[in-house]
């Protein structure tokens, strides 16, 4: 197995893992101690939770819950809003600002102690782009209409949020089926040039700032297209010098079944020459938006929540086995906040248990999984 000196071996990793006692612990109350931010701290990472609106008549936001807030100022260093800094969010009409949303956030953040990531400046599919931007009326010369709209957003948003240290500047551009990459408006005028514009834009304007491109491949047989999809975007970007510093590993994980350590084993070898390539691009890693999705497990939840936290252990300890690794972001941190809810319903119609907490804001053995990968983690 191909292996970066950056990464510690599997097996001196699982051993640490053992060593630390893997046997999880009943789910104890709210305000855990030490917090998972320490535990990532230890180790020279941070860790960090989104937070979010929500989305009216789908699901209720975390934002608005001071419950919440105060999970996040206990278990994090840095939040992610969910949607409020999107261009759709932001940038609802023609030289339209609206920052009230991310500006709040903001300031909330910063009451408590938090740091703020940026996610995104360009989310590349149709689908989330305003309709105004599909519709667009480029003129007699699209191509620098189109140009000067993508660069004029990411300059006044950057400037608009000067103290974000790391961005996702461009989002989810490779189709997960073919590989290829996406059409948009964008491509339509610039062709796939655009990623270049975006990430050089993002440097000049907020040049201090981490670059990051993000997607959500993932260690599951079923991404490989799109593994090497992103491989091949991020080798053309480094061949033609374009500014990404690294990769965000989205990390929506999905066991497919029950038996969570046989899944994991055999994913681990393509996982591994998937991060292998991209740190050998010289790119650092994020874990951006981690979660579970537990559709294909049973309804026992027991049983569930035991598949969920042995399977994300597994790929946590791998995963964080590259020194590259900086930051762990949870995509919500309560189960009854979570996305996905409302985007991959369960067949049986039980709420998902994707997060870390439950409704009542307890902890699950979820928690526990991540406290013990981040404790086991090897030092950067
Ligand atoms: C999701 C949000 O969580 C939802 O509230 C919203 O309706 C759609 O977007 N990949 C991403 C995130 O990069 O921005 C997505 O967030 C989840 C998948």
């Amino acid at each position: 197995m191909p292996s970066s000196p950056e990464r510690v071996s599997r097996r001196a990793c699982l051993t640490l893992a053992a060593a630390a006692g893997m046997a999880m612990s009943a789910a104890p109350a709210l305000a855990q101690s030490p917090s998972l931010d320490t535990f990532a701290r230890a180790r020279g990472m941070r860790f960090g939770g989104a937070v979010g609106a929500g989305r009216p008549g789908r699901v209720n936001g975390s934002y608005a819950d001071p419950r919440y807030w105060a999970l996040l100022a206990s278990e994090c260093g840095v939040i992610v809003p969910e949607n409020e800094l999107k261009w759709y969010a932001l940038h609802p009409a023609p030289g339209v600002y609206t920052f009230e949303r991310g500006d709040a956030m903001q300031a909330k953040a910063a009451a408590g102690g938090l740091e703020m990531r940026g996610h995104n400046l360009l989310w590349h599919r149709s689908q989330y782009l305003p309709a105004w931007v599909n519709d667009h009326d480029f003129g007699s010369n699209p191509g620098a209409a189109a140009e000067k709209l993508l660069v004029d957003h990411i300059e006044t948003v950057c400037a608009h949020y000067p103290h974000i240290r790391s961005w996702d500047v461009v989002n989810e551009t490779v189709d997960e089926t073919t590989g290829q990459m996406r059409e948009t408006v964008f491509t339509r005028y610039l062709g796939t040039e655009v990623i270049d514009i975006a990430f050089h834009a993002a440097r000049r304007a907020a040049p201090h700032a981490q670059l990051v491109y993000n997607d959500y491949m993932s260690w599951e047989p079923a991404d490989a297209n799109h593994r090497d999809g992103v491989l091949r975007l991020l080798e053309r970007l480094k061949a033609n010098k374009v500014p990404v510093d690294a990769l965000g590993l989205q990390s929506h994980i999905q066991p497919m079944g029950q038996d969570v350590g046989k899944l994991a084993t055999a994913q681990t070898a393509e996982w591994v020459r998937f991060l292998d390539s991209a740190t050998g691009m010289g790119l650092d890693l994020l874990i951006t938006e981690f979660d579970v999705a537990d559709k294909h497990l049973p309804a026992d939840i027991a049983v569930r929540d035991r598949a969920v936290a042995d399977y994300a252990r597994a790929y946590l300890d791998l995963t964080l086995s590259y020194r590259q690794v900086k930051q762990v972001l949870s995509w919500g941190l309560v189960d009854k906040y979570s996305w996905l809810q409302a985007e991959t319903p369960r067949a049986d119609g039980l709420p998902e248990r994707p997060t870390l907490y439950d409704g009542d804001l307890k902890a699950k053995p979820l928690r526990e999984a991540v406290a013990q990968a981040l404790r086991s983690a090897p030092s950067r």
